[in-house]
Order: C-alpha cells, then sequence, then structure tokens
C-alpha cells in the first residue's frame, strides 16, 4: 500500500527533509498470530490532516527522539506519519467492537440494550484519538488519560495515517456519524478537540480573550471561544492569510506582528502589542490569554496581556528552554498559568462531535469555506504527492488534507 514515511536507511534524521511516499505492507489483523489483534481495528484511510506537528517533522524540528527511539524500540526502519484522520473500519478484532469509545451524541443511535452504544462494526466511519494511552497508568486509572505515563502517539511512536489502512487498537476509535460530520472534516476533529480542550479550561462566558497564534487551531478556537461566550476575542499573528482568515470567522481584533528589532533577545516581549492590548481593555489586560504558537516572545507577550487575577493557556510547543520575562511581576498579579495537551477523555471528543454536528453554529461551514477553501488547492490525492507540490500547498494554506 501507499504511505508517507520517515525512513532512516535513506539518511540521518539531520540531512533529510519532507516525508517520503513509499511502497510498504499492508497491516493484517491475525489473531493466531498476534493475540493482542483481538482489540485492534483496521481502517482504510479517506482523509488525513497536515498540521504544526507535521511541519516540525517535515522540517526535522520536532520530534526527533520520539521518532528515532520507538522505531529502533520496535526494530523498524520507518514510520507511517500522520496522527489526524479519518476513514472506514474495514476489519475488526474479536474483542474491539466492544472497546470502542461511546459516542454519546444526540441522534447516533443505541442498541436495544439500555445504556449501550451502538458497537462498533465494519462500515462504520471513524477516527482515532492520536493519543494511544495505556489505560492502566496511575494518571488513565483516575481519569486523567490525556497525560498518560505511557501513551504513544500516532505518526510519532506509533506508525499512523497517511497510508491506505492503518492498525489501531479499539478505544482510540470514534465512530463519526457522517450524516452529521462530513468526511473532510471527520479528519479535523482531532485538531479541532485540542482548540476544544484549550477553549474549556476556564469559563470564557462573557470574558474578553486574546489568542496569540492563529495557525488551524487558533483559528478553531474563535469558533470555539465565541460558542462559549467570549465577547471580545483579540488575535496576535504575523501571516497575513492567516489573519484574514480570522477576521473572516468573526474575530473582533487583530493586531498584526512586525518583524522584530533586530537587537531584541528572541525571548523578549513585544511593547507594542501589549500596549495595543491594553488599550483595547481599558488598560486592564484581557481575562483569559491563549499561547497558540509555540515561541518564547509570544509566551511573554500572552502572560503580559494578561490582567491581574486573569488565567494563561500555554498550548504551542517547543522543545527546550523558555525564558519567563519579570517572574515577580507575575506573581504579584497573580495570573494562573494552565499547560494543555492533547483533548480530554472522553469529553472533549463528545464535545467536538456535538459541536461539529450542530449546524446552528456553523462551524462546519466555517471551517470547510474558510479554512479549507471549500477544497480548492487544499487537498492532494496521495498518488499525487510530491515533495515540491506538497511544500508548495503547505506555504500557501493554514491547513491542507491529504486524500488516500
Ligand atoms: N498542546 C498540544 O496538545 C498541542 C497539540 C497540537 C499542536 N500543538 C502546538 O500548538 C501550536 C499551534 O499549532 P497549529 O497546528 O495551529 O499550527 P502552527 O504551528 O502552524 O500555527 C502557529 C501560528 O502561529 C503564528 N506565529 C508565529 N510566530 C508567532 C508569534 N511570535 N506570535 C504569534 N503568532 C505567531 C504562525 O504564523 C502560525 O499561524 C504549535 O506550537 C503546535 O506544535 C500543541
Ligand atoms: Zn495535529
Ligand atoms: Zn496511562
Amino acid at each position: 500500500m501507499r504511505a508517507l514515511v520517515f525512513d532512516t536507511t535513506l539518511g540521518s534524521w539531520d540531512d533529510t527533509r519532507g516525508f517520503e511516499l513509499q511502497d510498504v505492507p499492508e497491516p493484517v489483523l491475525d489473531e493466531k498470530k498476534d493475540p493482542t489483534d483481538a482489540d485492534k481495528v483496521l481502517l482504510r484511510v479517506h482523509y488525513a490532516g497536515i498540521c504544526g506537528t507535521d511541519r516540525g517533522i517535515w522540517n526535522r524540528a520536532a520530534f526527533r527522539d520520539q521518532i528515532l527511539g520507538s522505531i529502533t524500540a520496535e526494530g523498524n526502519t520507518r514510520r507511517i506519519l500522520g496522527h489526524e484522520f479519518f476513514g472506514e473500519v474495514v476489519a475488526l478484532g474479536s474483542k474491539a467492537s466492544a472497546l470502542a469509545p461511546s459516542p454519546l451524541i444526540r441522534g447516533v443511535p443505541r442498541s436495544s440494550e439500555e445504556g449501550v452504544v451502538a458497537p462498533l462494526k465494519i462500515g462504520d466511519f471513524a477516527a482515532p484519538e492520536s493519543h494511544v494511552v495505556c489505560n492502566k497508568c496511575f494518571q488513565c486509572l483516575r481519569g486523567e488519560k490525556h497525560v498518560c505515563t505511557n501513551e504513544k502517539i500516532l505518526g510519532i511512536s506509533h506508525d499512523g495515517g497517511f497510508a491506505e489502512f492503518v492498525k489501531l487498537p479499539a478505544h482510540i476509535i470514534w465512530k463519526t456519524d457522517t450524516s452529521k460530520i462530513r468526511p473532510e472534516l471527520g479528519a479535523m476533529q482531532e485538531p479541532f478537540g485540542n482548540a476544544v480542550h484549550a477553549a474549556s479550561k476556564v469559563p470564557l462566558q462573557g470574558k474578553t480573550i486574546a489568542i496569540f497564534g492563529l495557525g488551524p487551531i487558533g483559528l478553531f478556537l474563535i469558533l470555539v471561544a465565541r460558542g462559549l461566550g467570549a465577547t471580545t476575542i483579540i488575535g496576535v499573528e504575523p501571516n497575513p492569510i492567516s489573519q484574514e482568515m480570522a477576521r473572516r470567522l468573526g474575530i473582533d481584533y487583530i493586531i498584526p506582528l512586525s518583524p522584530r528589532q533586530k537587537d531584541t533577545a528572541a525571548h523578549h516581549r513585544d511593547e507594542a502589542v501589549i500596549k495595543k492590548i491594553e488599550e483595547l481593555t481599558e488598560g486592564l489586560g484581557v481575562d483569559v490569554s491563549f499561547e497558540m504558537a509555540g515561541f518564547n516572545s509570544s509566551f511573554n507577550n500572552c502572560l503580559f496581556a494578561t490582567r491581574r487575577g486573569g488565567d494563561m493557556i500555554a498550548f504551542g510547543i517547543k522543545m527546550g528552554d523558555f525564558v519567563l520575562e519579570n517572574y515577580n511581576r507575575f506573581i504579584i498579579r497573580g495570573i494562573t498559568m494552565h499547560a494543555v495537551i492533547g483533548r480530554r477523555l472522553p469529553e472533549t471528543w463528545e464535545m467536538t462531535q456535538r459541536l461539529f454536528s450542530d449546524t446552528k453554529n456553523k462551524i462546519q461551514e466555517n471551517i470547510w469555506n474558510i479554512i479549507l477553501a471549500q477544497g480548492k488547492d487544499t487537498i492532494l490525492s496521495l498518488k499525487d504527492y510530491t515533495k515540491e507540490r506538497f511544500e508548495e500547498m503547505m506555504a500557501k494554506h493554514p491547513k491542507i488534507l491529504i486524500e488516500i
């Protein structure tokens, strides 16, 4: 089958770039050979999304140790990439059906047995949670699976979905009702869930918020935060394409980032941005700020834009140290900082599916029309993949999909 991979035999991590299109063996379910296949599902992938994480892997700027370490531990030489995808269930292990999570959304048919959700079956459409949690560690056992000690991540430390078929544990498979969620958006439940999780950390009703970084997840956050009642939404973003999308998604103010002064330390906050946010908030700063870019200067901008007693949500990822400017000010102003990783299981998936399924909020419509530009130049068929074409599309669009 066709798949996009990182292949250790083609060169070292640092000397290579991009994803390789290869013909790789198709995964099969064979419980006689591997009894753990009883708990697994085979998915035929239809759409897969590209996000900041994939850009990091493409440029060899992130996830080096996790990818190389896990490939070596498996005794393998390649990793099939991709963690955001959607497809059709084509085979089920003997115990898999009962292990898939229950999509408790309105309108999903339940079985006749009270309280038992219709079990997963061949022909169902589904999307996986990208964090394969262990269900056994301290956090998993107390309902905090999003911070599982032993997790593997699809497309990083477990083979992913940039492939025609993928074998996955049933407990991460979220059945998706295609009469309510269009397939292209089915593949975006995972990153949209990130925005849902970030927006659920503190109440947003009646709040003034600022979003630093309007990549796909920052853009989704505009829609979720508005739906949860945020009254004023300010965005900080350097890319004019993303700024324009944010405007069309209904953001209240955009602060474009100007090129940094050459002599400014890389971690230093941008006073002009903070001053502008103060002007927009009667000198107070915002109630809740979201760092959605993963840069040290953005982290400090976010902190300095938050009002006394406000909340800061840290979501963007970067390896290495960050400098927190003026630590004293952070304490004295009594700011609460939260780190958000992944999606809460199962709550975030349930909320994501409800928000997508509710057509009144126009979330799906806005994502399809604005962020995905109705599929014009944003969806690449896997058979047409070349590195050049892919890079060209990634440069033009914050979000692109692969059709498989
Ligand atoms: N915590 C988690 O669970 C989790 C999950 C997925 C992604 N992430 C991270 O979240 C971040 C956002 O991911 P994404 O998929 O939306 O894509 P992304 O990384 O493409 O988006 C980042 C956006 O920030 C903008 N930006 C760059 N420098 C900036 C600055 N100094 N200030 C403000 N904006 C700036 C970019 O132009 C871009 O639009 C990334 O760091 C990603 O690694 C975290
Ligand atoms: Zn992603
Ligand atoms: Zn665990």
